[in-house]
């Protein structure tokens, strides 16, 4: 059985984690960052010392990965066999290699079937570029989380972390492969003008009122 899947995507720093976050908290739902797992593959390329551009590099290294998915405590863990990769996904080298990575169609073509078969273990909030419109396209929850540039670089500063989000979204957006794009069903989110807590209850609300069986017939 397919379980339900709420779609949260947008751009680098539009406040989409911590909005996934919350509403996979209160709605009991397993929290799935999909950037995560483009991020631990980019951190296996950089340290086996691959051409992050390179596919056939790519492909060997998703010949011999041991790459699995853990859920607990309604998180995900990302493993190379028994070695968490989670501590080594925000490196500021794999923030600037990340983008090209993530364009490599083989390993898209990888990491949306792993995505995808996530759905038979658990209800989830899945967060990233290209849930609602490739990874999970025929979920009636879609939502595109977006803020200005300027609102979006502060909070990288905030957080402390060396990113450099023009570069990415431009990316991000332009690449062949799943490009950023909204939905055309996806309801617009701006976390500039509403907090992450607002934003969650929105959609927790629209989630539970949706999912709640309808009356019955007598
Ligand atoms: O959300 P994030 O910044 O951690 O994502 C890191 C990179 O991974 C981002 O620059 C684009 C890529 N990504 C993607 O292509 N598709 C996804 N579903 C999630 C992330």
């Amino acid at each position: 059985m397919l379980h339900p899947v709420i779609c949260i995507d947008g751009p680098a720093a539009s406040g989409k984690s911590t909005v996934a976050r919350l509403v996979a908290h209160d709605l009991k739902y397993v929290y799935v960052d999909t950037g995560a797992m483009y991020r631990a593959f980019t951190f296996l390329t950089l340290e086996a010392g691959h051409d992050p551009t390179s596919r056939a590099r790519m492909k060997q290294l998703l010949e011999k990965v041991d790459f699995h998915v853990e859920i607990a405590a309604q998180e995900i863990s990302l493993r190379d066999g028994t070695r968490d990769l989670g501590p080594h996904t925000r490196l500021p080298e794999v923030n600037a290699a990340v983008s090209p990575v993530s364009a490599l169609p083989e390993l898209r073509e990888y990491l949306v079937n792993l995505q995808r078969k996530l759905r038979l273990s658990a209800p989830l909030v899945m967060e990233g570029r290209d849930i609602g419109t490739v990874v999970c396209s025929d979920s009636p929850f879609k939502y595109f989380i977006d803020a200005c540039p300027i609102v979006r670089a502060e909070r990288r500063r905030k957080q402390g972390e060396k990113d450099n989000l023009v570069a990415r979204d431009k990316q991000d957006s332009s690449r062949s492969a799943a490009p950023l794009v909204r939905a055309a069903d996806a309801a617009l989110l701006d976390s500039g003008k509403n907090d992450a807590r607002a934003l969650a209850d929105l959609i927790v609300q629209e989630v539970r009122t949706r999912l709640q069986p309808g009356p019955t017939v007598p």
